[in-house]
């Protein structure tokens, strides 16, 4: 027998579950107040979609878009909020935490702009990759190493809309042939 190309690491059903404990620890901390969700395009996609429907429906909502260049992972803002951040209290929303750089960037760009508070949601983490220290408010499940996919994470654009996690367990195969994962799932697809 071959060894397997993939796992699910995260189901469905458990997805739901810790989002929506995640929806109720935030509508609790944030009584009272009126938080705008900033999600970071595109991951953050389904994450987001289904948490915002557990908070408040006073809690509005926001997209941005990042460009990394250089290797330290420095970030520009390529498509901004539509509204002013500022006096606002910030609930970015991310699909996964790495190396840190990409949010310590994000966060020290946001907190120009005055908000009154911001924190940070991240549907996973990679607490032991991680390069720079960043507060991570809410985490919804530490995740190893491996490379993922599904539910808003991507292999060159493709898969963020698997329902599940997938890790990837040889990545020189998959780099070969992206479209392995969706035969194995669906039967078809993609090479
Ligand atoms: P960081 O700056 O290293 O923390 O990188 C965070 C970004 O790397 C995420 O927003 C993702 O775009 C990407 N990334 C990190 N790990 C994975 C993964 O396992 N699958 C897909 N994308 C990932």
């Amino acid at each position: 027998m071959t060894n397997p190309l993939f796992v699910e690491v995260v189901g469905e059903e458990e997805l739901t579950e810790r989002v929506a404990q995640l929806g109720a620890e935030i509508r609790q901390d944030y009584e009272g107040r009126e938080p705008v969700l900033v999600g970071v395009l595109n991951g953050s996609v389904p994450f987001m979609a289904d948490l915002f429907r557990h908070l408040d429906p006073t809690t509005e909502s926001e997209f941005l878009s990042l460009t990394r260049f250089g290797e330290e992972g420095r970030v520009s803002i390529a498509l901004d909020t539509l509204e002013p951040i500022e006096g606002r209290d910030v609930l970015i929303v991310e699909d996964i935490v790495d190396t840190g750089l990409t949010l310590a960037s994000l966060r020290r760009i946001l907190d120009t702009r005055n908000p009154s508070s911001v924190a940070v949601v991240t549907l996973l983490d990679k607490t032991n990759r991680r390069i720079v220290e960043v507060d991570v408010e809410y985490r919804g499940f530490e995740v190893g190493d491996e490379f993922l996919v599904g539910y808003g994470l991507d292999w060159d654009g493709r898969y963020r809309n698997l329902r599940s996690l997938y890790a990837v367990l040889d990545m020189g195969a998959f780099r070969e042939d992206p479209g392995s994962l969706a035969r194995e799932l669906f039967g078809t697809g993609l090479r």
